[in-house]
């Protein structure tokens, strides 16, 4: 059997001007590269020059898009809520590519007010279905919001330690930083993390 790691891609799904995206998505990332048999590729949609609309001929960063999806043996998709879903950006980058999701396991990282971003969660998991892809029912999920901050908390004060990940030998830490009040920019915190599947967090 191969000894080959398996390549973990990391899908920044926010695009937005200030985005809180890419700190979450760092954070997760420097937790799986403590895992020898993964070989992280975070693949940030905002480099990744995708065209603005579907074109009717490959360009070349659809096609390095492509192919790192292609390399890739398992997901972990970083997505907010915007408006009870997930953003556009996820969406067009989730249909510039058909085969090269099949088969492959897809996680989630999300965040994002009350419900930590797992309504977004919940339509992504629709859409992978179509692509063949097997999702993952753990997400782990923060709450980015200061005003969620009660609320959050409620749901950590019954646990014994906050996990940061569903990995049962993984004892690591949420990132850390202090919360800010509104839309949080890229150096903004979210007040914890969590593991949440449907039954624990609805
Ligand atoms: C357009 C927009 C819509 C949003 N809608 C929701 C929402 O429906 N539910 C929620 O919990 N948070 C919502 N938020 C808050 C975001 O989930 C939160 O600000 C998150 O950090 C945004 O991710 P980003 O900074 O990576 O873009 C919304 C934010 C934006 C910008």
């Amino acid at each position: 059997m191969s000894e080959r790691a398996l390549r973990l891609g990391v899908i920044v799904g926010s695009t937005r001007e200030g985005r809180y995206g890419r700190t979450v998505a760092d954070w997760f990332a420097d937790l799986a590269r403590q895992h020898p048999e993964l070989d992280v590729d975070v693949i940030d949609l905002a480099e990744s020059r995708l065209p603005p609309v579907h074109p009717a001929q490959d360009t070349p960063p659809l096609r390095e898009f492509r192919d790192r999806l292609a390399a890739a043996d398992v997901f972990a998709v970083i997505t907010p809520e915007y408006n009870h879903g997930y953003p556009a950006s996820l969406k067009f980058a989730i249909d510039s590519a058909y085969q090269e999701w099949h088969t492959k396991p897809v996680g989630f990282v999300c965040y994002g007010g009350i419900s930590g971003g797992l309504r977004a969660v919940e339509q992504l998991r629709q859409v992978f279905a179509e692509l063949h892809a097997v999702t993952v029912r753990d997400t782990v999920t923060a709450c980015t919001s200061a005003s969620t901050r009660p609320v959050f908390r409620r749901t950590m004060r019954s646990r014994p330690r906050p996990r940061c990940c569903s990995t049962s030998s993984c004892g690591g830490p949420g990132p850390r930083r202090k919360p800010e009040r509104g839309v949080p920019t890229a150096d903004a915190t979210p007040v914890g993390v969590g593991v949440g599947g449907y039954a624990r967090t609805s």
